[in-house]
């Protein structure tokens, strides 16, 4: 299983796993915004097929990692513990020293495999406007 940088031969695949797995896929147009900035933290795991994804974004002050999502066929072979671990060197590497995240509370899987990895929920309520 190779974790590598996304390349757009790789969009459909992602929108396929981002969907399995219940996660809404990013427009095109607003992937290609966002890899403007940081292309290094788009990864995915692929062995041939894309078996996973994560979406790393850093500001130059935290990280941020979101749409994390495996195909439901290959979950608990650890590879999205292998995504974030090269997400999480990557971010190190920019100098990141902290990374936050959202997990929707009733997101069982989601929260067992953050605090496996040392995310702690934090009591910050998530505000958001659209603009
Ligand atoms: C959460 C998710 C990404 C985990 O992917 P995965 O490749 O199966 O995770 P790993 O195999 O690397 O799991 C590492 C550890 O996390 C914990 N963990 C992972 N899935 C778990 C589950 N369903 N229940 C309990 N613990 C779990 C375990 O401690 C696991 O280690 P173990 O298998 O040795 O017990 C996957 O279940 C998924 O795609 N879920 C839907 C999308 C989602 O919720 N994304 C994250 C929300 S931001």
């Amino acid at each position: 299983m190779l974790i590598r940088e996304f390349g757009w031969a790789d969009y459909d695949a992602v929108v396929s796993v981002w969907r399995t797995a219940g996660s809404d896929p990013l427009p095109r147009a607003e992937l290609e915004a966002k890899l403007e900035r940081d292309p290094e933290l788009f990864l995915v795991a692929s062995d041939g097929t894309i078996a996973g994804v994560v979406l790393g974004t850093y500001d130059g002050r935290r990280g941020f990692i979101l749409r994390l999502a495996v195909d439901p066929a290959r979950r608990r072979e650890g590879i999205a513990t292998r995504l974030l671990a090269e997400l999480e060197r990557r971010l190190k590497a920019l100098g990141c020293p902290r990374i936050n995240l959202f997990v929707l509370p009733d997101n069982a899987a989601g929260l067992a495999f953050w605090r496996y990895h040392g995310y702690l929920p934090a009591p910050d309520v998530v505000c958001t406007k659209p603009l």
